[in-house]
């Protein structure tokens, strides 16, 4: 690096305009980057709010495909969907995440039949089925780790025959990554991609999308922290991300994303393969309600938030913002 001085050096140059800051950007947003996470329910022209996310719904199959259009018209490549069960068809083993004919196949099959070409991603974990919450079958406080994994690599299968594109394994059971990517080669989903929750925290930011998927209170005493990561721990996410890519994952995921950046920014750095971030439920949360309440800019504190996980290496963000920052880019506003 060669030394700098001033005033040879006065790094104020290159900030004076928007056209040089523009040009001197070293990250910058495309529609792209954008993967925006949208809730199913049952029904007909259902847009149900989420109390605790403020502009987030609910939305029925039909709905669903509105927000489709509007993805498709704003240039975003990629959604995830995610399930809200009525509280009926949710047992102790989540039993209906094994039926071909659950409600995130049967909108699987219509966004695919109407968008082909609009990626999806969606979760493999059994959280949205079970009357208890957790992502596994329990035995007492248990969270059975293999009996668990022939559940999630039957789900699997049922995803990518409805049309699923990105499975995502969210459970953080260890081998599934593995057992799911055999499961789909033995049964000819070659192409079908795995992004890997790889460093999933045990996080109180999760709390909103309880919500949303109607998860209610968690059975148990741990929480999810005998199955999430600790967050405290940094070289264990590593572990993590080198287990799921020698099982077979082509894509690996931080979640949540601003309180572990420096976890995106060392995958990055020592990993081959494409890093998204989620930034999850209760980060948008906690913006909108500083936002509502006049304490921070709408348009500055969100374009930064994300801006920032973009920087620490996220090659794409799960982020409710999505359509509000596909919008902008599109204004040219970003
Ligand atoms: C389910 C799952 C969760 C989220 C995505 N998939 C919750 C959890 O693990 O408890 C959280 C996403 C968000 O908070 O926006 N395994």
């Amino acid at each position: 690096m060669t030394p700098r001085q001033f005033p040879a050096t006065r790094l104020r140059r290159l900030r004076r305009t928007p056209a040089i800051r523009s040009v001197v950007a070293e990250t910058n947003l495309h529609q792209s980057d954008l993967i925006w996470p949208l809730f199913v329910i049952e029904g007909d022209n259902l847009k149900q709010p989420i109390g605790s996310m403020p502009g987030v719904f609910r939305y029925s199959i039909d709905q669903i495909l509105r927000q489709c259009e509007t993805a498709v018209l704003l240039g975003i490549q990629m959604i995830a969907l995610f399930p809200k069960l009525e509280s009926d068809k949710k047992d102790a083993v989540g039993s209906d995440a094994l039926n071909p004919n659950t409600l995130i196949c049967r909108c699987l099959k219509e966004v695919k039949a109407k968008f082909p070409n609009l990626m999806i991603i969606c979760d493999v974990a059994l959280d949205p089925y079970t009357t208890h919450g957790h992502d596994g079958i329990i035995d007492g406080e248990e969270i059975l780790n293999d009996k668990t994994i022939e559940s999630l690599v039957k789900q699997a299968l049922l995803l990518a025959q409805a049309g699923c594109d990105i499975l995502a394994p969210s459970d953080m059971m260890d081998g599934r990554i593995g057992k799911i990517r055999n499961a789909l080669e033995e049964n000819g989903y070659h192409d079908t991609i795995i992004s890997s929750y790889a460093a999933k925290y045990a996080s109180a930011f999760y709390g909103p999308f309880r919500e949303a998927v109607g998860a209610g209170k968690l059975a148990g005493n741990s929480g999810k922290s005998t199955y999430q990561m600790d967050s405290r721990n940094y070289r264990e996410a590593i572990s993590e991300v080198s287990l799921d890519i020698t099982e077979g994952a082509d894509i690996v995921m931080v979640k949540p994303a601003m309180p572990y950046l420096d976890i995106i920014k060392e995958i990055n750095n020592r990993f081959d393969i494409p890093c998204f971030a989620y930034q999850v439920s209760g980060e948008y949360s906690m913006l909108m309600a500083a936002i509502e309440n006049g304490w921070l800019s709408e348009d500055a504190a969100i374009t930064e938030a994300i801006l920032g996980i973009k920087r620490a290496g996220a090659c794409a963000i799960l982020t409710y913002f999505a359509p509000l920052i596909a919008q902008k880019i599109q204004d040219g506003q970003i």
